[in-house]
């Protein structure tokens, strides 16, 4: 089996294709911004970014290294956090108005995916419903490429910055869907850690779960040779199952989480925690981009969806509003320990990345001592305690499992296969976890 170590199945792919835009980490590669651009030739651009960055430091730097090439740009701001349909569609058309060489998005994944999201429909027309799978979109494949893309990562969370995915929320529907296709993937990732040193703990906090789950979710996914294999190489998807690229950025950012999310939540002066999961967060990206995320992101739509008169210090957003990395963890604590039954090698080396104390525990504990140790760094964080700490109650259970249940992708991608009732189950055991 040599380097493809995953188990072949009949029918099942064997072979895996990996992208990443050209990506450059470090310190103070904001500023390189605007000699990236004319080296991709850009002379006129739209920049992406929201209302809270627009006058900062951060924008300011990027419109500098803008000018200083001669390059001409105009902002499109007007992106709330987790974009809808509508955003995306004022985005397109202020691309198609604007007529740039390119576009650079300088933000959290909102921002981000609002810029592929508009890049897609500005290019091929339409709305980016008619992107979304069926029954929910009309299930159009991406047709083709898109402008070239700077995007640069102002949070240590979403990974977007790495990975062919927008994800968009449908006002009508008021529930989110994604759109995954390699033409979404931005040209180049800006990753500068200085972006992250003013970042409230508690920001740090939601996007480190989020980057987390990014990587323990690919860590443990169905491997891709358990999925069908494709007939047409270019029709291969990124989002493809476990494999041994993803299984190597999903590690190293489990154990930067393991290691640094406490300390990078309780210390915004702690660059080294702050710059290792600003690192972490773009190598879970690099791996979910590669690979898939399962049931704690599925499961999570659901929550976003139903939430109800709550809201989070520290953002700017109206109630009711949970940041996505929180709407992630509240439940992943009961959900690992449904899909440890299937891989529970696997959800026992992901606990012990995190510095979990797995030693000794045989593989039927796997999904308990994955689940302790997630709930440990839970509590050290100050995370809600699981779905009664973001309001739902036992009588919510139900519509949860069935708004999340339209997440067929994702859910397909969980090593054990799941229906209904089994996602009851697992937001039951969610519904509090000390
Ligand atoms: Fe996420």
């Amino acid at each position: 089996m040599g380097c493809q170590y995953f188990e072949p199945t009949e029918n099942g792919a064997n072979s895996f294709t990996v992208a990443i835009p050209k990506l450059t980490f470090g310190r103070g590669t904001l500023a390189e911004v605007g000699e990236r651009a004319k080296a991709l030739g850009f002379k006129k651009v739209v920049l992406f970014t929201d209302p809270g960055l627009e006058s900062g430091p951060l924008v300011d730097i990027v419109c500098q290294s803008l000018k200083q090439q001669a390059i001409e740009y105009s902002i499109f701001s007007d992106i709330r956090i987790e974009p809808d349909d509508e955003c995306v569609t004022d985005a397109a058309r202020m691309l198609t108005d604007s007529n740039p060489d390119g576009v650079i998005s300088v933000g959290g994944g909102s921002v981000i995916d609002t810029a592929k999201g508009a890049l897609l429909v500005a290019q091929h027309g339409g709305n980016i419903r008619d992107y979304f799978a069926s029954p929910v979109g009309g299930g159009k494949p991406v047709p083709g490429p898109v402008l070239p893309h700077i995007a640069c990562a102002t949070t240590s969370g979403t990974g977007s910055e790495c990975t062919s995915i927008t994800v968009i929320r449908i006002n009508e529907l008021n529930t989110k869907f994604v759109v995954a296709s390699p033409h979404l993937l931005a040209t180049q990732a800006i990753v500068d850690p200085q972006c992250c040193d003013s970042l409230p703990g508690n920001v740090v906090a939601s996007t480190g779960f989020d980057l987390l789950c990014h990587a323990l979710e690919c860590y443990t996914a169905r491997a891709y040779t358990k999925h069908l294999a494709v007939n047409d190489p270019n029709a291969r998807q990124l989002i493809q199952g476990a494999n041994p690229f993803s299984d190597l950025s999903a590690q190293k950012a489990l154990e930067i989480a393991g290691s640094y999310l406490v300390r990078g939540v309780a210390d915004n002066t702690d660059n080294e925690a702050r710059d290792n999961l600003m690192w972490g967060a773009t190598l879970a990206g690099i791996a979910f981009g590669n690979s898939g995320t399962h049931l704690p992101h599925a499961m999570s739509y659901g929550v976003t969806h139903l939430m109800k008169d709550i809201t989070t210090d520290g953002y700017q957003a109206a109630s009711p509003f949970i940041p996505h990395g929180i709407s992630v963890i509240v439940s992943a604590p009961s959900i690992f320990k449904y899909t440890a039954a299937a891989e529970p090698e696997r959800h026992l080396e992901g606990a012990a990345f995190l510095s979990a104390d797995a030693k000794g525990a045989t593989p039927d504990e796997a999904g308990e001592v994955l689940s302790k140790r997630l709930v440990e760094l839970m509590r050290d964080t100050h995370i809600p305690n699981g779905l009664k700490g973001v309001g739902f109650g036992e009588s919510h259970v139900k519509a949860l499992a069935e708004s999340s249940f339209r997440q067929q992708r994702a859910i397909a991608n969980a090593p054990r296969d799941s229906n209904l009732v089994d996602l009851e189950n697992m937001y039951s055991g969610a519904l509090s976890y000390w």
